[in-house]
């Protein structure tokens, strides 16, 4: 040990126990675990910290490329690739488990077998309720900094490295999920086509969009054709193309989609629907079609009453005139449902003719198109 170091160490040597007298303290023990460093016992325990430190370092590094390049999309069962996908989250459970148990193990270890060996009696003065002394505080720091000194933490170099990677690594794996939606683009689907402005019911390919309507069995495919509705009745539907029957997942992605339902009316031949240019050709004689999620909260607007033409959203009351285009009338809600335009095919289908008229949902910014 270096002269001034010794210097130092007998300093504050002095100071811990005269921090130790002005609180009362008795110190019966204090004693360095390793009174000579390198000895093959304290070789052993400082490898012992070092291995889970390690480990949680290399998890948290595994972590990261888990997270950020491990096959997540959607892969059905029997394809190829579904057995990897199916196990991207139990990886990162794995991983991030690793890096939090490696750290924690390391910090148990390092304060069991490097930190000195008190044993004192202390008793409490709070200084006529004024709180700590200079003099406490400077003992304080003493105390501490005599503790690292002590432990050997201060001294190695390569253990005082590897806890502060530990501890970035640790950190690192902790935000990589704040991180990671830098990374990947959250408007990158793989089809280029899902994004907040786009609904499944816009066709990217030139495919027809039938409506479907929403049954209790999701493998039942049922195409709606006029005359199917009763004048002042509504159906829920939501899209279908050819190419996804077969397809149960892109069947059920279509079904289960947040801004895929909608609600197919047949008004009643007396009702009048205010006309307005740019809504000119979206509906098919006396049907119109609308978005089913309400513009205020996102709720499902579920109730009609037939005799005076108005959706009602149960949860806050929110009620859309389908004489006036489905605008609000009553309630939180402040902009229209989006209407859907909509068409009968060669084949006596309803077909969608493009997307909704605006965003789904609550608010979006109150954008229009
Ligand atoms: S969510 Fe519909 S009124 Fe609030």
């Amino acid at each position: 040990m270096h002269p001034s170091q010794d210097k130092d160490s007998t300093g504050r040597d002095e100071l811990v126990r005269h921090s130790a007298e002005l609180d009362d303290v008795e110190l019966r023990q204090y004693a360095g675990p390793w009174p000579t460093l390198g000895t093959r016992a304290e070789r052993r325990a400082r490898r012992h910290v070092l291995t889970w430190m390690g480990i949680s370092i290399i998890s948290g590094l595994a972590l990261v490329a888990v997270y950020l390049f491990w096959p997540w999309r959607y892969v059905p069962p029997q394809q190829p690739g579904s057995a990897l996908h199916q196990l991207y989250t139990p990886m990162l459970g794995l991983t991030s488990g690793l890096t939090v148990l490696g750290f924690t193990v390391a910090l148990i270890v390092h304060i069991k077998r490097f930190l000195p060996h008190e044993q004192s009696v202390q008793r409490r003065h709070d200084h006529g309720g004024e709180g700590s002394t200079d003099t406490s505080r400077n003992t304080l720091v003493a105390t501490v900094t005599d503790a690292a000194e002590r432990s050997g933490v201060a001294r190695r170099s390569l253990f005082r490295r590897t806890a502060g990677l530990g501890a970035a690594v640790l950190g690192a794996g902790a935000g990589v999920v704040a991180l990671g939606g830098f990374v990947r683009d959250p408007w990158d689907s793989g089809r280029g086509e899902d994004t907040l402005w786009r609904t499944p019911w816009r066709s990217h390919n030139g495919e027809k969009v039938y409506l479907r309507a929403v049954g209790d069995d999701p493998h039942t495919i049922v195409l709606v054709r006029p005359g199917e509705l009763e004048a002042g009745s509504m159906m829920p539907v939501v899209p279908f193309r050819e190419s996804e029957r077969g397809h149960p997942e892109l069947l059920a992605e279509a079904m289960h989609r947040a801004d895929s339902p909608a609600m197919l009316f047949r008004l009643r031949p007396d009702v009048v629907v205010e006309r307005r240019p740019d809504r000119r050709g979206m509906n098919f004689d006396d049907y119109y079609a609308y978005s089913r999620i309400c513009t205020h909260l996102g709720c499902p607007v579920s109730l009609f009453e037939q005799q005076i033409d108005l959706l009602l959203c149960p949860c806050h009351q929110s009620q859309f005139d389908l004489g006036k285009h489905a605008e609000p009338v009553f309630g939180p809600a402040v902009r229209a449902l989006p209407q859907l335009p909509i068409d009968v095919d060669d084949d006596g289908y309803f077909v969608a003719r493009g997307d909704f008229t605006a965003p789904v949902g609550p608010g979006f910014w109150e954008l229009e198109p």
